[in-house]
């Protein structure tokens, strides 16, 4: 499935279905869904260990990502999570402690997609306002996470280092930025590659690990993990 103009788009994930309301027409490009955040989704919608009591029976086959997703006791936020679906996708899959965060005026397409899709969820997932220059508002997060999520957040080369930067303030020693990345802008994309390389150790998960459904060419997962001090 590519970038679609359909308003509403389905995502499956585990045993529910996320149902995702979009406005492409709206000046916002956080009212729309991209396909980075569908793929992260159901990278880890593979991956995951299976919640508590709901056993698949193929617990035995070897999993390279169980520790990675083991989503028990962390904290996660997510930038720029526009219609929100990263989150919600990744919050059905154990990563129930965490916030969604954007510009202001993406909070009513975020909370309408909270809201639709509150029954499968449980619950209204937290949500905050966030830009990524604003030191006040991260630190009213109370950071550091143990991961930050961040799908298709790269296109802008004058917002990329405040992008990196709120990565840096939020990330725990030990956490993983798991970032879902298509190139939009060459300029964004150079600078963003040249900051990342000097705070994180990056990591690109294989095509062949991605959901076979949901991997398209242009669209990767990273893992950044910051770098160990020498
Ligand atoms: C292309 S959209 C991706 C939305 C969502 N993550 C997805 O994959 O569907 C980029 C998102 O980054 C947000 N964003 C851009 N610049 C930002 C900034 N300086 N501070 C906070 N959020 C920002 C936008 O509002 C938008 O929601």
């Amino acid at each position: 499935m590519k970038f679609t103009d359909s308003p509403v788009i389905e995502l499956p994930v585990r045993n529910a279905v996320l149902s995702l309301q979009q406005d492409n027409g709206s000046m916002h490009v956080g009212t729309s869904v991209w396909p980075c955040s569908l793929v992260l989704v159901k990278f880890a919608d593979r991956w995951a260990p299976p919640l508590p009591n709901t056993s698949t029976g193929t617990e035995s086959t070897p999993n390279p990502y169980s520790d990675l997703f083991d989503f028990r006791s962390k904290r996660a936020v997510e930038l720029g999570t526009g219609c929100g679906v990263s989150g919600m996708g990744l919050y059905l899959l154990g990563l129930t402690n965490l916030v969604l965060t954007d510009i202001a005026p993406v909070m009513p397409a975020l909370k309408r997609n909270l809201k639709i899709n509150k029954t499968v969820l449980g619950k209204t997932l937290k949500y905050s306002v966030l830009y990524w220059n604003k030191l006040d508002q991260i630190k009213t997060l109370n950071p550091p996470f143990d991961f930050v999520i961040a799908t298709d957040v790269v296109y802008i080369e004058e917002t990329v280092g405040p992008l990196v930067s709120a990565m840096e303030a939020l990330l725990s020693d030990n956490g993983v930025v798991l970032l879902g990345y298509q190139l939009r802008s060459p300029e964004a994309d150079k600078l963003f590659w040249e900051l990342c390389v000097k705070v994180f150790d990056i990591e690109k998960v294989p095509h062949e690990d991605l959901h076979p459904d949901y991997a398209y060419e242009e669209t990767n997962i990273y893992l950044l993990r910051r770098k160990k001090k020498q």
